[in-house]
Order: structure tokens, then sequence, then C-alpha cells
């Protein structure tokens, strides 16, 4: 075992985190956690773009309107609008440390970056680099973080469990190294970027998603946890059983793209006056509906109409891809589904990101800032990483404090863990939220899972609980957990609203709605 001291440690490397280190590191010295660039972190994969108020013909109160709309009204007015205001200045930004974002040709358009359209908004205010966006950030921000001299990287450590002291401060985390041995880093201030939960489902938009880990290491020191039944499908993965999962940007519906149903019809016109650029619960709902209603594996998306050249143009990235699985984009419609893709609910944070337990902080999808309430609006999430990391950076640079309360043990196994026994557990945890807590869910099916997810955590305790610290497992843990506390948000919230859609209760319960708040402490009175 190993005992380090550091100043702001950040744990994880997306969006979040490479933003709020660079904009920290100038004032406090930085340790960021990033376990494996190449491929962790959804960030990375976002393709769409960046929501802001960029065109002169837009408008701040637009943006937050649409959001409004989008989030079902669960939103916190306060988050959208302290979010959406910063929108310019992170673009400005942004185009300051060098992201590639795709130019408009047409001198007329306003705006010198291309601007396209997403469900929800009302405008075009998507910047974007081509269909790549995440990828462009996420590499120029990496390239600054890699030569910045107050930022100390480790690609080598897993973050496993957050360390408390008897005041309740968050002091730092411990971590394991790949080979497993036990590295405790003590910190002035912790800051959790450690992504979503959309690893809690079998299908899913990115190939390696989080899997709530940092919400419920945060959970464990007494952090509330908010809103988590409000897990997004996308409604356009590619449907491509044998391949690795690939998201079709919601950009292609926003230049004109039409879902096709069984009869090769278009089904969204007779669902939503926005048709397929309604918010993206009603267009995943709608999707789910229609192959549920005709047997379906998928549906058809078209975007044949747009041309050849357009096509290639706008959507390099996609083209490519689907034409290496023998799809031709600008021939033939092609088949998508929904799939899991970004976790609305997370860790309560207010506008700086600090959460309920003194000097711990989240930001980025990990955090649940009311932004979103009951559904993201798409490419909101780049600009909430970039909004409350820069909050966060502003609020660490004012304020040091420190605790010398004695630490809080942690209990520590020995035994090597089944690899099997993991991947059992792993296999019917995701199961179980794919089938019964996925885009509809009954109270039946929320009872059934409850008992389940119960029964697994049971077997986990039993076999794994005593064996020697290991990632994987600990990963597992978290992710049991989280997902018991997801169904109990769900079971508790008695309406259907945004992304929760509960036949047994399929309407709006309430004119001013109440977001779910729930401790590590319902899982002791499930
Ligand atoms: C997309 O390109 O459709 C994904 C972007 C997002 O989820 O905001």
């Amino acid at each position: 075992m190993t005992e380090s001291h550091h100043d702001v440690l950040i744990i994880g490397g997306g969006a979040a985190g490479l933003a709020l280190a660079l904009e920290i590191a100038d004032r406090r010295a930085v340790t960021l956690l990033q376990p494996t660039p190449d491929t962790r972190g959804a960030s990375r994969w976002a393709q769409g773009g960046i929501a802001a108020v960029l065109s002169p013909s837009d408008d701040v109160d637009d943006h937050v309107a649409d959001t409004l709309v989008a989030g079902d009204g669960l939103c916190d007015e306060a988050a959208v609008r302290f979010t959406v205001d910063q929108g310019p200045a992170a673009i400005a930004w942004l185009l300051s440390l060098g992201v590639p974002f795709t130019p408009d040709p047409d001198p007329s358009a306003g705006y010198p970056y291309h601007l396209t359209r997403e469900g929800g908004h009302g405008a075009r205010r998507i910047i974007h680099a081509d269909d790549a966006t995440g990828r462009a950030v996420i590499e120029t921000l990496e390239r600054h973080v890699g030569t910045h001299a107050n930022i100390t990287v480790r690609h080598d450590l897993s973050a496993i469990a957050l360390i408390a002291d008897t005041a309740g401060h968050c002091r730092g985390a411990r971590c394991l190294d790949e080979a497993s041995q036990l590295h405790v880093l003590m910190a002035r201030d912790t800051v959790l970027a450690t992504g979503g939960a959309s690893g809690l489902y079998r299908h899913t938009t990115s190939p390696h998603p989080a899997s709530g880990e940092g919400m419920m290491m945060a959970a464990e020191l007494g952090a509330e946890l908010m809103n988590l039944e409000f897990q997004q499908f996308h409604p356009t993965c590619l449907y491509d059983p044998q391949g690795a999962p690939f998201l079709i940007s919601e950009a292609v519906r926003g230049e004109g793209g039409y879902l096709l149903g069984a009869g090769g019809e278009r089904f969204m016109p007779n669902i939503d006056p926005r048709a397929e650029l309604a918010p993206r619960d009603i267009v995943a709902r709608a999707i789910d509906t229609e192959m549920q209603r005709n047997g379906l594996d998928h549906v058809w998306l078209d975007i044949r109409h747009l041309g050849e050249e357009a096509i290639r143009h706008h959507f390099p990235t996609i083209h490519a891809h689907c034409a290496s699985r023998g799809l031709d984009l600008a021939r033939t419609p092609i088949p998508v589904v929904p799939a899991a893709h970004y976790s609305c609910g997370g860790v309560s944070t207010d506008l700086s990101g600090a959460t309920t337990v003194p000097r711990l902080y989240a930001i980025g999808e990990v955090a649940c800032t009311g932004l979103h309430g009951a559904n993201r609006m798409a490419s909101n999430s780049l600009l909430e990483c970039l909004a409350f990391a820069r909050g966060c950076a502003r609020h660490l640079a004012e304020r040091h404090s420190d605790s010398t309360a004695p630490l809080i043990e942690h209990p520590q196994g020995t035994a090597p863990p089944s690899r099997e026994m993991i991947a059992e557990l792993g296999d019917a945890l995701r199961n179980v939220m794919s089938a019964r807590v996925a885009i509809v869910r009954s109270d039946a099916g929320l009872a059934e899972a409850a008992r389940r997810l119960a029964e697994l955590s049971e077997r986990y305790t039993a076999h794994l609980a005593r064996t020697a610290p290991d990632p994987d497992a600990a990963s597992l843990w978290h992710a049991l957990r989280l997902a018991r506390l997801t169904v109990a948000s769900a079971r508790m919230r008695r309406e259907s609203r945004g992304l929760h859609h509960n036949p047994d209760c399929p309407l709006h319960a309430d004119a001013a709605p109440s977001p779910s708040r729930i401790y590590l402490s319902a899982l002791e009175a499930s």
C-alpha cells in the first residue's frame, strides 16, 4: 500500500474532468485519474455537438425555454439559466484552445461555425466538429492537460472508494493499480467526474459506459442522490447485433432524417407535431411502441433524401462506420434501436458542483445539477460539463478548507475474486434492468426487479464481499447498489414524467413536481 497527498484530486478524465483540471491548474495543483483514456468515458463518443446560443437570431431565453419543456416540469430553472448563460463563453474558451469546430461556408449564416439542430431545440444552436464532436473536444483538452506543469495525470489508478473522516468530510480516494495494489490518495478537495450509469443496461450507445461507480462512492459518504429513475435511452443506436455499439447522432434527424416503421412509413408525425425532432423521451418511447406493436427488432432511419455529397460532408464518421458494416447511408435506410445513453440523475450538487458532503464535488454526468429534469435535451450535456467544470474551478480557486479529524477505516478482504461470479452477476443485473427498468416500467416489473436485485446483492455478499480489492468486483458492488436505489426511486414516483413512463400511473401527478432524493440508507429499508 502507498499513501500520497494531493491538493485537488479529480477522478475521471472526460470532458468535465479535463476542463476542470485546465481551469483550476493555474491556482492549485491537480492530480487527475484517467484510467484507460482510449476507450472509457462517454464524452469521447458524443457525436452531435454542444448546444449554445451562438447565432445572432437565437436567444438565451429560447434555449432556457426549450430545456424546460424537454425536462417535463422537473428542471431547476436557476441551473438551466446558469448553464445556458455560460454557453457562448464556454465555446469561446474551446475555440481559444483550438477545438476544430466545423466552419459554415455560408457567409450569410451570421456565425462562422455551422450550427445544426437536434430534438427539442427550436433553433439551430448545436456547434459541432463534423459528427465526432466529443472526440475533437477531448483530444484538444488532453493536449493542453498533457503539457500543463501543475497537472499530474495518472492512467494507472482506478478509484474504488472515497475516504471519509469522522467529521463527515471527504478526504480523498482509495485506488487500485493494474496489479490490484492499494493506493491511498489523500486530497484537500476531491471531484468526481466519473460519468453516468448507462452500464446498468445491456444495450448502450458507448462501448464502455460507467455503471454509477462515482454515484455510489459519494452515496457511501452520505451524499444525496437525485432523480435516479430518469435514465435516457437515445432513440437511434445502430441495430448491429454482431458489432460494437454505435450511436447514430440526433443531428441526422436534425438535418432531415425520417424514422420509418413496419410498412416503411413515417410514424412520428402521428405522435407529436415536432415529429422526429420531438424530445428524446417521446421519440424513444414511440420507437419502442412501434417495435412492440409490430414485433420488430428495430425501426429504420432514412436520410437518403439529403443526397450523398451532403451526407458524406455532414456525417463522415457515421457514413464510414455504416459502410464498414455493409450499410450505405446514401442508398438505404439503416436499422436503429433505442439504447441506454445518459443518466439524468446522479449526485445532487449546487451550481459550483458541491455535493452535500464537505470537500466532495461532482461534475458532468455523475452529477445531478437540476439542468436536465426528467429528460435531457440533446447536446446540453457537453455544455453542462463545461459550465459546471468552470463554475467548480471558480469555487475551488477561492476556498481551501482543511480537516484533521481521524479517518474512518475501511475493512479489506483477502481472497482472490471469482471472475465467473463477477461476470454472471453483472449479466444478471443488466438483464433485470433492461427487462424491467427501461423505457417503460410497470409496478409489477419494478417489484420483480427489486426482488431479483436484492437476491443478486445477497449472492454478491455471500461470494465476493471478502475478496481482495478488485476494480471489477468494486464496480459490480456499486452497480448492484445503484440499480436497487434506481428501482426504489422509480417505485416512489407515482406518475409518468419525462423518461419515467409507468402505464400503471400514466399521467403527471403534480403540476409542481419535486425531484426524487435518495440516500444509501434506503437500501437498509428495502
Ligand atoms: C447525439 O449526437 O445524438 C448525441 C448527443 C447527445 O446525446 O447530446
